[in-house]
């Protein structure tokens, strides 16, 4: 395990996003993951942030509403059947972590474990938490990805980074 700054490789995190990484809950003694594919790393606050995006039917944002703290894992390995997975699965009926065999590692600032693997990891407390709304949202974004599920916007949370490093 290597210390890592939390922007000292934005550019290969962001890029590794974009094809899934793993946000991890943790309350009510039960531990769940999912595929994320949008997010944000940077500054606010005069704090480092990790921001994701969760929609209101996910069991995650009822996990993240009970503990205001997460885990990102971005794997630097191939993990795409496990992402794939746990993109499409829910946490209320599978227990994903089981599912995909995966070994879970403490993390050192948050009560929420993180995903074993190759990659890179963040821990993070809730600063913000922001319902999207309708009538803030340009047309072009809502008829794109919000048409068919009106009533089922992200609500973004925005994590401080307390700790973040390489995992072997
Ligand atoms: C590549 C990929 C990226 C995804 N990104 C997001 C995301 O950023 N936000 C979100 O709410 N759902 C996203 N999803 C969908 C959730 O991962 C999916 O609905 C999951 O089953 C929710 O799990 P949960 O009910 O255990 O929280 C994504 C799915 C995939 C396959």
């Amino acid at each position: 395990m290597k210390e890592i700054k939390y922007n000292e490789h934005a550019k290969e995190v962001l890029e590794i996003l974009q094809k899934g990484a793993f946000l991890t809950t943790h309350a009510d003694g039960k531990t769940n993951t999912m595929t994320i594919g949008w997010g944000y790393l940077g500054y606010s606050w005069r704090k480092p942030v990790f921001g994701v995006m969760v929609r209101h039917n996910r069991y995650t944002h009822n996990l993240l509403d009970k503990n205001g703290q997460f885990t990102v894992t971005l794997p630097q390995e191939d993990l795409s059947k496990e992402l794939a997975f746990c993109g499409a699965k829910s946490g209320l009926q599978t227990d994903k972590i089981k599912a995909c065999g995966f070994s879970l590692l403490s993390a050192q600032t948050v009560d929420v474990p993180l995903i074993a693997c190759r990659g890179f990891q963040y821990e993070c407390k809730v600063l913000c938490k922001m319902e999207m709304q309708r009538p803030l949202v340009e047309e072009i974004v809502r008829e794109t990805w919000y048409e068919k599920m009106p009533d089922d916007y992200h609500t973004f949370y925005f994590g401080e980074i307390t700790a973040c490093y390489v995992t072997e």
